[in-house]
């Protein structure tokens, strides 16, 4: 079979994504250049790979066993060149850290940090939510991932590094604020809160916390963005729950408070994440060692977060 890396590439694109499309977006090419090269694909293969339902495309019997094959190779081209970076050494490698929304503010901060170390380097930061980062990291899309809890039965290797504290933020006007010492949970109960996306791993824990206490919160907006949340609240549209991470400015400027509320904050932990038996190149070695080591800590206490 006479077929391409390149068309395989392309391939493994429109079938992930089931949209020539966002394929396109994806690789920066036309959407036609990209067609072209699958259709080159179904002819060296002799059979159709997609076909269409109504406005949709899915993969044939032959278009699944070829994306199998195609998410494998990709793996290997990625190992390998893992391999030669490891050869060319820290100074010339490339980091590819995945980090959930929430740890944006401080991980951007500590890769910042880092990088002043090393010239030559390069570094990618994708910031995305927690099913995305699993994802990337069970298909070796990513070298280190930032998250919090990440599912148990999963094959990684699972660092700690920080404390990631969830508090109720509330706009100082808010009944709430008022009270004089600590508010009760049952309190919360007829408050409208603004939430994030249900795969975020706020979100999840916030539904925990209150699911085992037996108690249905009323949901506002849901947005996958913190600083909606923080913007929502700030506008009195309820209260919120979100990292300490995620509040700066807010607080010194009086825009947003915090609430004792009884049982806060929820106690999560932010972790440094690969695959088990990955082969970390030297320069996301040299990464792990900072964060997780004692210069790392120091930038992580003294950066500009309320405690
Ligand atoms: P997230 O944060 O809510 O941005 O996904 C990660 C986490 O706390 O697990």
């Amino acid at each position: 079979m006479h077929l391409t890396l390149r068309q395989l590439t392309l391939f493994e694109s429109v079938a992930r994504h089931l949209s020539y499309t966002r394929a396109a977006e994806e690789l920066h090419l036309s959407q036609p250049a990209v067609s072209m090269q699958v259709r080159q694909l179904e002819d060296a293969a002799g059979l159709p790979l997609f076909e269409k339902m109504g406005k949709r495309i899915h993969l044939t019997e032959a278009g699944q066993e070829m994306f199998n094959y195609a998410r494998r190779i990709g793996q290997e081209l990625q190992e390998l060149d893992d391999v030669m970076a490891s050869l060319k050494g820290v100074q010339r490698g490339h980091l590819r850290l995945s980090v959930a929304t929430t740890a944006n503010s401080f991980a951007t901060r500590i890769l910042a940090a880092f990088s002043h170390r090393y010239e030559g380097t390069t570094y990618s930061l994708d910031v995305t939510n927690r099913k995305t980062l699993l994802d990337q990291l069970a298909n070796n899309e990513t070298d280190i991932v930032i998250m919090g809890k990440p599912p148990e039965d999963a094959d990684l290797v699972v660092q700690p590094f920080m404390e990631n504290p969830l508090v109720v933020i509330a706009h100082p006007d808010h009944p709430l604020a008022a009270h004089v010492g600590p508010i009760p949970l049952k309190a919360l109960r007829s408050e409208t809160f603004v939430v994030r996306e249900p795969d975020s791993g706020t979100r999840i824990a916030m539904e925990r916390f209150f699911g085992e206490r037996g108690i249905q919160l009323k949901t506002g907006i849901e947005t996958t963005s913190n600083s909606a949340i923080k913007h929502a609240v700030e506008a009195g549209l309820g209260l919120g729950i979100v990292s300490i991470h995620t509040l700066d400015l807010e607080l010194e400027a009086g825009a947003l408070v915090v609430l004792d509320v009884e049982g806060f904050p929820i106690l999560r932990h932010w972790h440094l994440v690969y695959c088990q038996g990955k082969r970390l190149p030297p320069i996301a070695k040299a990464f792990q060692e900072f964060l997780t080591g004692e210069e790392g800590r120091y930038l992580l206490r003294h950066a500009k977060t309320p405690r």
